[in-house]
C-alpha cells in the first residue's frame, strides 16, 4: 500500500487486493484486541487508509466502489486523524543533505536511510562503488570464510531481465545498477552450516546497504525469493554457477532532488526484545 502511495507516477485506483486484506483483517483484530484503537497494527491500517483516501479525493477519484468493501465504522473512523498523521504513507524525501552522508553519525545514518525506488538519471560512479565493497569487505563471516559474492550488473537489458523475473520492482523505472548478492556454499563443511550462507550473505548486504547510504547512493534492497524456474532464468541470464545461492538484490542509484518514499513504521523494540 506505501510502495503505491510513494509512486512518482501515482495510478488512481491501485491496491485493491490489498485494501480487500486490510478491510477484512479489521473486525478480527478489533475483537482480539479490546484496545484496538490503540494497537499500532490498527493504527497503521487506518493511517495507509486515510492517506489512500485523502490521495483519490484530492485527485477527484471516486472512492464508491472501494469503500463499499469496508465496514462502515472503519471507512468512516480515518476521518479523525489528523493531516500530519505520520503512522503510515510516505512522505517526500528532500535528498539533498544525503551529500553529506559520510560526515554524519551512524545513529543517524540508519534512522535515515528509507528504501528509494526512483532514481537520478545520473549514472552511478565506478569510483564510489570500489569503495563500497572495500569498506564492506570489512563484513565477519564464519571462521572469516568471505563466502559472499556480488554481481554489479550494468546492462539496462540484463537489469530490466532480472527485474521481471524477480517481479517484486514493476511499476518503477529501472534503476541503473543493480548488485546480485550470492553465497558460495563451497567454502561450507556440513549440513549443520546450511543457513550460513544466508546468514552471511546477509550481513553482507546490509553493509553494502550502508556503505552505499554512507557514499550518498539511493537504494532498494529486493528479494530473491526464487521458484524453481526464476532461479534457472536468473542463473543462465547472469551466469550463476549452481555452487552459488542467490541471497538478495540491492537496486543502486543516484538520489533524484526529492523522492517519495515509504514511511515503513517499526515495531516498539519492547515488542521483540525478551530480557532474559
Ligand atoms: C531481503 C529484502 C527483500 C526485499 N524485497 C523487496 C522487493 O522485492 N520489492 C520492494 O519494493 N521492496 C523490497 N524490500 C524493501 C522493503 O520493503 C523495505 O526495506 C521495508 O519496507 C522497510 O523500509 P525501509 O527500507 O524504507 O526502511 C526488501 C527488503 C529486504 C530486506
Amino acid at each position: 500500500m506505501e510502495k503505491g502511495l510513494s509512486h512518482v507516477q501515482f495510478r488512481c485506483g491501485f491496491g485493491k487486493g490489498v485494501l480487500s486484506e486490510i478491510s477484512e483483517q479489521m473486525t478480527p483484530l478489533e475483537k482480539a484486541d479490546s484496545n484496538y484503537d490503540v494497537n499500532p497494527l490498527y493504527q497503521q491500517g487506518l493511517s495507509a487508509l486515510h492517506e489512500y483516501q485523502r490521495r483519490h479525493t484530492e485527485l477527484n477519484y471516486d472512492l464508491t466502489q472501494v469503500e463499499a468493501t469496508f465496514p462502515d465504522h472503519v471507512w468512516r473512523s480515518t476521518q479523525r486523524m489528523t493531516e500530519d498523521n505520520e503512522t503510515a504513507g510516505f512522505f517526500v524525501m528532500d535528498s539533498s543533505r544525503k551529500r553529506r552522508n559520510l560526515f554524519v553519525d551512524f545513529v543517524q545514518l540508519a534512522q535515515n536511510r528509507y528504501s528509494v525506488r526512483e532514481y537520478a538519471s545520473k549514472p552511478v560512479s565506478q569510483d564510489l562503488l570500489d569503495k563500497v565493497y572495500e569498506v564492506s569487505m570489512k563484513t565477519p563471516s564464519v571462521c572469516n570464510r568471505q563466502a559472499t559474492r556480488v554481481y554489479q550488473i550494468t546492462d539496462p537489458e540484463k537489469i530490466a531481465t532480472a527485474l521481471k523475473i524477480q517481479d517484486g520492482f514493476n511499476g518503477y523505472g529501472m534503476p541503473p545498477v543493480l548488485l546480485l548478492i550470492t553465497s558460495d556454499i563451497r567454502a561450507f563443511m556440513n549440513n549443520n552450516e546450511r543457513n550460513e550462507p544466508f546468514v552471511d550473505g546477509g550481513l553482507f548486504s546490509m553493509s553494502l546497504l550502508y556503505a552505499l547510504e554512507a557514499y550518498g547512493l539511493a537504494t532498494c534492497p529486493l528479494n530473491a525469493m526464487f521458484s524453481l524456474s526464476s532461479d534457472r532464468k536468473t542463473r543462465a541470464l547472469l551466469n550463476i554457477p549452481d555452487y552459488e545461492l542467490p541471497v538478495m538484490y540491492i537496486a543502486v542509484g543516484n538520489f533524484p532532488e526529492s523522492v517519495p518514499v515509504c514511511r515503513s513504521t517499526r515495531r516498539d523494540p519492547k515488542t521483540i526484545v525478551k530480557k532474559i
